[in-house]
């Protein structure tokens, strides 16, 4: 069982030919809700994947709470540890430029509402995978590490987006799941030693005993563990919208340990997962489903 705790949002989805810079006022081609929110993007991914998924966050009592939820619905996510705030439901007010580059503001609302607490309808046992991100107060996320350790799972801390209040807590995740801007800032904060990333990188497993996973986008991904480095490719694709990417790796990758593949090959379909993810619009909605992922997969092996 993977356990997501983690943020709820609906995305408000402006397309423009460029982003605008500050001041500037660009006229959009086109508009959507979609849902979305790291939390649940990577819950949907988790159960596209093939895994079983319960999620632990929070909704506002609001017409955006339904269709924020939609398709974890259609996804048979266990939603039970989803409560109701009198705080509106997240929201991500987002432009998608025609090069598929994004910029993002988001309002947590009533993911800011999900607290140590709530972990108790996480219903955490041993061998579960913990999938964490950090859109929710951080006490949570630092609880939640606590709280699996105790009973035996597993977990993976995706660093997004960046908060330097994590530094604190980063060691204690099995797996780190950052893209490059977050390892190198956390880096910096730990004074991890190496001249280049993947020496820092093993200077992090190292000194933590755990596993750091760094995206590199279009260059692939990097994985570094007490015994190993791992290097994966990226597919060559063209992005349309690299919104919700990231979180498709992730939710791909947590699917990927949870069913007991190897390292290399979690990596790797969870690789493809995330390129995938980028052809399509929006964050849920272009999650790719398992068999199309295992349809590339096969093709390159
Ligand atoms: O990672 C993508 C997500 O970030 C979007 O779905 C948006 O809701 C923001 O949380
Ligand atoms: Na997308």
């Amino acid at each position: 069982m993977i356990i997501v705790v983690g943020s709820i949002n609906l995305d408000l989805i402006a397309n423009v030919d460029r982003l605008p810079t500050p001041g500037e006022t660009v006229r959009g081609s086109g508009f959507a809700t979609a849902p979305g929110g790291k939390g649940a993007n990577q819950a949907l991914a988790a159960a596209r994947a093939g895994a079983k998924v319960r999620m632990v966050g929070a909704v506002g009592k609001d017409s955006f709470a339904s269709e924020a939820l939609a398709l974890l619905r259609d996804g048979k996510i266990d939603l039970s540890g989803v409560g109701e705030t009198f705080a509106s439901t997240g929201i991500a007010v987002i432009m998608v430029g025609d090069d598929g580059e994004n910029v993002i503001a988001i309002v947590p609302g009533a993911n800011d509402s999900v607290l140590p607490g709530d972990l108790s309808k996480a219903f955490l046992g041993k061998g579960d995978v913990v999938l964490l991100q950090q859109e929710v107060p951080l006490q949570t996320v630092d609880a939640a590490l606590d709280a699996a350790r105790a009973v035996g799972a597993v977990t993976v801390l995706n660093t997004a987006p960046f908060r330097g209040e994590a530094v604190p807590f980063l060691g204690k995740a099995d797996y780190v799941v950052a893209n490059e801007t977050e390892f190198d800032l956390y880096g910096e904060a730990l004074s991890l030693n190496g001249r280049d990333r993947p020496a820092r990188m093993r200077d992090y497993a190292g000194k933590t005993g755990r596993a750091i996973v760094v995206t590199l986008g279009g260059d692939g991904v990097l994985a570094a563990t007490s015994e190993d480095f791992l290097t994966v490719p990226a597919m060559k694709i063209t992005p349309v919208d690299t919104v919700g990417a990231g979180d498709t790796f992730c939710g791909y990758f947590a699917a990927g340990l949870s069913s007991g593949l190897p390292l290399e090959q979690a990596l790797a379909r969870a690789a493809i997962a995330g390129s995938l993810a980028c052809l399509k619009p929006g964050a849920q909605p272009a999650i790719p489903l398992a068999r199309d992922v295992d349809a590339v997969s096969q093709q390159s092996a």
